[in-house]
């Protein structure tokens, strides 16, 4: 992976920006999602006056995703309108990996530069992938 694609996908998650729908937190967060195919998945966070009902940006680029049929996810560009990097959310990173257990986390300050790229699998150690029903 290149510094050069990574900063593309930088660029397009930094370009999500503005549709952030964020007035109680003011905080903005966009993701670019790419898959497999090397389509580029848009999600920006959409929060609700009911608070708890807010969506973050890396689910909403993922469950769109998903509905447009994509798969073999590889990389996310995560960016925000603060100034230090993002880390994905507890319930991000659980479905991120379920559904895309071999991402790559992109995550940018302020600038065009990627700041770390972590793989998924290191942001949730002893994940919960599966049960085993005993109720009928
Ligand atoms: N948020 C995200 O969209 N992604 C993250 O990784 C962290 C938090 C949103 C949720 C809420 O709208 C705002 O940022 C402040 O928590």
């Amino acid at each position: 992976m290149t510094a050069a694609a990574s900063r593309r996908l930088i660029d397009a998650a930094r370009s999500l920006l503005p549709r952030a729908a964020a007035p109680y937190s003011r905080f903005r967060v966009a993701a670019a999602l790419e898959d497999a195919a090397g389509e580029i998945h848009p999600g920006v966070n959409v929060e609700s006056v009911s608070y708890g009902l807010t969506m973050c940006a890396e689910r909403n680029a993922l469950f769109g995703a998903m509905a447009r049929g994509a798969q073999g996810f590889r990389r996310i560009a995560i960016v925000s309108s603060g100034s230090g990097p993002v880390v994905p959310c507890g319930a991000c990173r659980q479905v991120l990996l379920e559904y895309a257990p071999d991402l790559i986390v992109i995550l940018s300050g302020a600038g065009a530069e990627p700041v770390e790229e972590i793989p998924i699998r290191e942001l949730l150690p002893r994940p919960f992938v599966s049960f085993d029903r005993t109720d009928p």
